[in-house]
């Protein structure tokens, strides 16, 4: 089982410690990456809890909390990716939130190519080999092998201002995970299934905004030895005084 980043005890020391605070805030925010292979062992139910309970805490506008998160392990982890890669398969997309290439700007695309190219090339997976990458996608649906997935759904009525409140409950589950020593992937990918999953689980509210694979990395996986660059500061903050 991984080691947390932080105990409970050392993070609330942290907290209190001044410049400590910030050195807690950059080896959590830092320490987190996206996982895409993962050791079979289950999270303990208390770990899930107090991860998820963390969770809560992220802010919404005027505390609506508009998300419902419906989480899988276990034979009903395993239906659901039996689902996903049969809808998957059959092209049956019903995407709540539609996706177009074109909502990119050419620096995005600039980026996703980049990131595009260090993954395939740590799975070994050449840029023009469309039958390897089709069958990462297939492997995507069984949550890169993790034992758990959660399902963020955006309730209310589903729309993009609710889903900037379902953001920060993402991004705060993903940095809880981490604190608890969970390794994690965000997957837009599980979102196109809305239909498969809402039916496998039964839910009927909310819009399905993003699925998240998690559970302990397994370390020695090429593919988590991807490392991402992010833009520089200036490129995207502008500082008015
Ligand atoms: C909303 C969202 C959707 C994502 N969808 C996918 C996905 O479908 N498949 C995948 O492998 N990674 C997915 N990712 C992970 C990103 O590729 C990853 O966060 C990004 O490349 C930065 O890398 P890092 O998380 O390791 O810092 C998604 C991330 C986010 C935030």
């Amino acid at each position: 089982m991984s080691r947390p980043v932080f105990t409970r005890t050392r993070t609330s020391e942290t907290l209190t410690g001044g410049t400590r605070t910030g050195e807690y805030a950059e080896q959590l925010i830092r320490g987190r990456r996206a996982t895409r292979a993962f050791r079979p062992d289950p999270v303990p139910e208390d770990v899930l809890r107090a991860i998820f309970s963390l969770a809560g805490a992220a802010p919404s506008n005027s505390n609506a909390q508009p998300w419902r998160v419906e989480i899988v392990g276990g034979a009903r982890r395993d239906r659901l990716a039996d689902a996903l890669r049969t809808a998957h398969a059959e092209r049956r997309v019903t995407a709540d939130y539609p996706y177009a290439e074109d909502m990119y700007a050419p620096v995005h695309q600039e980026r996703r190519a980049a990131f595009g190219a260090g993954l395939y090339a740590a799975l070994g997976i050449g840029p023009d080999d469309h039958p390897a990458r089709a069958a990462y996608d297939v492997e995507s649906m069984g949550f890169y092998g993790a034992p758990h997935a959660a399902f963020l759904f955006v309730t209310g009525d589903g729309g993009p201002r609710l889903a900037a409140d379902a953001g920060a409950y993402l991004q705060t589950l993903l940095l809880a995970m981490t604190a608890y020593g969970v390794a994690s992937c965000p997957q837009g990918m599980l979102s196109f299934y809305a239909d498969t999953v809402r039916d496998e689980l039964r839910v009927d509210e909310g819009k399905l905004l993003v699925g998240i694979s998690f559970g302990y990395a397994d370390e020695d996986a090429p593919v988590n030895q991807v490392a991402t660059g992010r833009a520089a500061l200036e490129s995207t903050t502008t500082f008015h005084s």
